[in-house]
């Protein structure tokens, strides 16, 4: 089959990055999509068997922050589409760990540009750089108002202030070289195969396994809830319609604190776990709460709505009922990603052990 697109992936052995490789490889067999991946402890092939033998998918363990590797592998495919999502993304492993984080999510992302500014230096048109970015480089919100695209920056976590920083090289790149690219900063996502380092699946397996449930401060911080399908869709939409230059932001217009959403989580555990009503709401422990912890976050994505129609489709019942199914039925997958290295983080974060 002729190939239509010849698409790099970054960061598709992650959460959102295996949702998206999925969604291009299963909608779009004549693009030929390549997952490059440098497998950190947060990347697992296991979140891909079911399009791995795919004819149009090809995987490469590369790391982002070594140029010779993303030479040869631009050299070997002709990328005419990036989406980029390779990054360290937890904000707890930021506020211990910086360094890596300005590694990985800056100077990764200036190796990516440079190499798709060389690639394409005779022939800019039809191709695109497009950068996966968060809505955390805003800052953070009172009780009111939503993130724009015209909201200042204000990172306040090392996580946030490296894709900040990611976010203005790739503007500066289009500006300064012309380089084709567009951004897009979304909310938190949920749903299958989130690392449980993360608020959701690590407070479905710790009811589960009848675990306190670890609730920073007084709960009272508020997130903005995306089904992760629901985002891979808004990364289609602007992939194929996005204007280069251009910033779009991505929500749920689904805020939650964060006590309401875990003693939700509770109701629902008890269900399918079938024990007495209030059971699991005995598991929350209000602990330490996290330095500089953003107060709300809320995002305005009628930009997006506007341009391209798109929406979330699924509603947080759906998606909560969809995540917590997802994990009581893969423990397999749950049971391998928990062993090893997630002991050693989740003691020096939680036990003090
Ligand atoms: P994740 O931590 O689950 O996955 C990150 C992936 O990047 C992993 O597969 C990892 O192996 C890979 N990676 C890390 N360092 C690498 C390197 N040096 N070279 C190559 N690969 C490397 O992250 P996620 O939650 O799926 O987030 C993906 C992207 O989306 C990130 O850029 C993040 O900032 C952004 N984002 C996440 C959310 C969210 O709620 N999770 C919301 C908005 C934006
Ligand atoms: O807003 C988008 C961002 O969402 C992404 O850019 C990040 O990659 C992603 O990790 C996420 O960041 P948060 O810090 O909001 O997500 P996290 O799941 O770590 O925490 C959600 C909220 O829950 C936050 O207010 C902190 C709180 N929390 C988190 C954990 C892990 C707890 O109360 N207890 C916990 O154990």
């Amino acid at each position: 089959m002729k190939i239509k697109r010849s698409i790099l992936i970054t960061g598709g052995a992650g959460f959102i990055g295996s949702h998206v490789v999925r969604r291009f490889v299963t909608r779009y067999p004549d693009y030929r999509i390549v997952n490059a991946d440098k497998l950190t402890y947060a990347g697992n092939l296991e979140n891909l068997t079911d399009v791995e033998k795919k004819d149009n998918y090809f995987f490469e363990k590369i790391d982002i922050t070594d140029k010779k590797a993303i030479a040869g592998l631009f050299a070997k495919y002709g990328f005419d589409g990036i989406i980029h999502l390779a990054a360290e993304s937890h904000v707890d492993r930021s506020i211990t760990s910086p360094d890596e984080f300005v590694h990985t999510n800056i100077v990764g992302t200036v190796n990516l540009l440079n190499a798709a500014l060389s690639s394409w230096q005779k022939e800019k048109e039809n191709k695109l750089f497009y950068h996966i970015s968060t809505d955390e480089v805003y800052g953070t919100l009172g009780s009111t108002g939503r993130f724009t695209e015209e909201t200042a920056y204000d990172p306040r976590s090392p996580y946030s202030a490296s894709k900040a920083s990611s976010d203005h090289l790739v503007r500066a790149y289009y500006h300064t070289y012309g380089l084709p690219a567009l951004i897009s900063n979304c909310s938190n996502n949920y749903g299958p195969n989130q690392f449980p380092e993360k608020l959701i699946p690590l407070a479905i397996n710790n009811i589960k396994t009848n675990r306190p449930v670890p609730v920073y401060g007084e709960g009272a911080n508020i997130r903005d809830w995306l089904y992760v399908e629901d985002h891979a869709a808004a990364i289609d939409q602007i992939f194929h319609n996005g204007k280069p230059g251009q910033t779009y932001n991505i929500g749920g217009n689904n805020e939650w604190r964060n006590i309401d959403l875990i003693r939700l989580l509770c109701r629902i555990m008890d269900r399918k776990l079938k024990r007495p009503e209030g059971e699991s709401e005995k598991l929350i422990t209000f602990v330490k709460d996290r330095p500089g912890h953003d107060l709300r976050y809320a995002i305005d994505s009628s930009k997006l709505k506007n341009e391209t129609g798109w929406e979330p489709m699924t509603s947080f019942e759906e998606g909560l009922e969809k995540t917590v199914d997802w994990y009581l039925t893969n423990t397999g997958w749950m049971n391998n990603v928990i062993s090893g290295e997630y002991e050693k983080y989740y003691d020096s974060m939680y036990t003090g052990r």
